[in-house]
């Protein structure tokens, strides 16, 4: 971590520059029980020096004895100088909304940690509306401040405006690394009123512009000023392998099908493509697929993106956030400006708004954990009580799109676990949210369907062979003896499903009788 000193060219503004100091210095202005709204989103724009100073301080004071802890918000997950730091000194009493750190994942399982699942886009209204208490700190990553005061955002945006707008007190980290060709990316909406009085959202197509490329702040708010040059840390993403080609296969098969029954436009409608080697999978299939001219209206901006982007393929992007290995990062860090055309980032409130997704008619398409044979999805708790990351926007765009589309391969663990289940373990998407469900083996189109026939299909097309014959004798059980025959269940059989993977650790056919 290099921090720079002044004098610096990336804060402008005479009197903010007099709140330049030391990370240690900022840290020291967070107490004991705030709750702390950070920037940051998927590895990006994440503040990096003041969270590894404050996790310095907190274990000083533990080893003095003295508990010290923080709340932390932020627009979703982050890096390992907020999360892992923060989470390795014991430092966090609640985390919200998502994360995908290992540390903070062990103390949350550990049950050492709070955390609030929310969905992404009810985040900044839940702070705003005060259901989360008062917010203390502000502790923001931006690219620079201006002459006149206003913020330049750096590569994520996430809950930033709302933090700057409700926090007591705001430290902003200025990072140098972050390219000064991303101002004019952003476009950042100020005209969100609280009920009764909120107006309808101005935005009609992807790339829109409908705000302002600026945070606003008052000055008097902002009590430190950080200067780092540090970059953001995403990891690489996985070159697809078979099974996710696969099923991006089945994916692009059925919207090519869509289109010819007339269902959607030649240049299907705007895509979002959730996190994970899947997704970005699905958007590398696009690049060899028949499709020209697509837009996306998605959260973050993956690899996968940028190529559909520079191919010519895809001519508008819109999210809250890059999420790029470090390769795609620096070529894209060094065009940026390139770019400022086709790709808007946005408040997360507007990037997941329920309204615009339905409006625009996004297709959704997102990562599980598993599905069961009537279509609840499970994207969030291994084995029905260890969280994985969280939902993240997931529900924002699975219930509110035009379609939505959940994959994963049909096994997990090696093999010893099938991902097509009687009942899921844990549900954050039910029947009524989920219109398709893809694996390696097939697609199940489930729209029109009732609950038995939606069983069959989803069994049929894709579940893996060593678990079809398992399925197919429980739904047959199931259809003859369930007390009601409209989403026909054997309730002990279909929960001790886990725990017998659980006591044995594979559940392969032959083991069971
Ligand atoms: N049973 C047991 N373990 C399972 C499992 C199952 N049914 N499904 C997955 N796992 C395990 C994997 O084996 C892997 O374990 P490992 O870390 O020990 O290797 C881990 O869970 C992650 O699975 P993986 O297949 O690598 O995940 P992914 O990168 O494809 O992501 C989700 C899948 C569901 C975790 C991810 O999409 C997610 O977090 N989704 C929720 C948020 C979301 O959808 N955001 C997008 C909105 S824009």
């Amino acid at each position: 971590m290099a921090i720079i000193s002044p004098p610096n060219t990336r804060v402008l503004n005479s009197s903010l520059a007099q709140k330049i100091m030391s990370a240690d210095e900022a840290a020291a202005l967070i107490k004991s029980g705030d709750q702390v709204g950070m920037s940051g989103f998927t590895g990006s724009g994440y503040p990096k020096a003041v969270p590894v100073e404050l996790a310095r301080r907190i274990t000083e004071a533990n080893f003095r004895g003295e508990k010290f802890q923080v709340s932390v918000f932020t627009g979703a997950s982050t890096g390992p100088e907020l999360d892992g730091a923060l989470a390795m000194a014991g430092g966090i009493h609640l985390r919200l909304p998502y994360q995908s750190d290992p540390e903070t994942r062990k103390r949350i399982n550990a049950g050492e940690m709070e955390y609030m699942d929310i969905h992404l886009s009810h985040v900044a209204q839940f702070v705003e509306y005060g259901f989360l208490g008062k917010l203390d700190v502000a502790l923001i990553e931006v690219t620079a401040v201006l002459e006149d005061g206003r913020l330049v955002p750096s590569s994520s945006v996430g809950n930033n405006k709302t933090w700057l707008d409700q926090a007591e007190r705001v430290i902003l980290e200025v990072n140098s690394w972050q390219p000064m060709a991303l101002e004019g990316m952003h476009d950042i909406y100020y005209g969100l009123e609280p009920p009764p009085n909120r107006k309808p959202i101005p935005l009609l197509r992807t790339g829109q512009r409908i705000g302002i490329p600026y945070f606003e702040v008052p000055p008097e708010k902002v009590v430190a000023i950080v200067l780092t040059d540090s970059p953001d840390r995403n990891s690489a993403f996985k070159a697809p392998d078979a099974s996710s080609k696969r099923i991006a296969g089945h994916i692009l098969e059925f919207l090519g099908w869509e289109v010819k029954k007339g269902r959607m436009p030649a240049n299907l409608l705007p895509l979002q493509s959730g996190v994970g080697n899947i997704a970005n999978a699905v958007l590398f299939g696009l690049e060899e697929g028949p499709f020209e001219g697509l837009t996306s209206y998605t959260e973050v901006i993956q690899d996968g993106m940028i190529r559909l982007l520079k191919s010519g393929k895809l001519i508008a992007a819109s999210a809250t956030a890059f999420s790029l290995g470090p390769d795609m990062t620096t070529e894209v860090n060094a065009n940026m400006a390139s770019y400022r055309e086709s790709i808007v980032l946005r408040s997360q409130q507007i990037s997941n708004n329920p309204g615009i997704i339905r409006r625009l008619g996004v297709i959704a398409m997102n990562g599980m954990i598993e599905a069961d044979i009537y279509g609840n999805v499970n994207s969030t708790h291994i084995m029905g009580s260890r969280i994985q990351n969280g939902i993240g926007g997931s529900g924002d765009f699975a219930r509110n799109g035009y379609l939505s589309i959940f994959m994963a391969p049909s096994t997990a663990q090696k093999g010893t676990i099938s991902t097509i289940v009687p009942m899921v373990s844990h549900v954050d998407h039910t029947e009524h949210d989920v219109q398709v469900i893809v694996t390696e083996h097939g697609l199940a189109d489930l729209r029109g369907l009732s609950p038995r026939q939606r069983a069959h299909v989803i069994i049929e097309n894709c579940s893996s062979p060593d678990y079809k014959p398992l399925l197919l004798d429980y739904l047959n059980r199931a259809e003859r003896l369930s007390y009601g025959k409209h989403t026909p269940h054997l309730l002990t059989e279909s929960l001790s499903w886990h725990s017998r993977y659980l006591r044995t650790g594979r559940m392969l056919p032959q083991e069971e009788n």
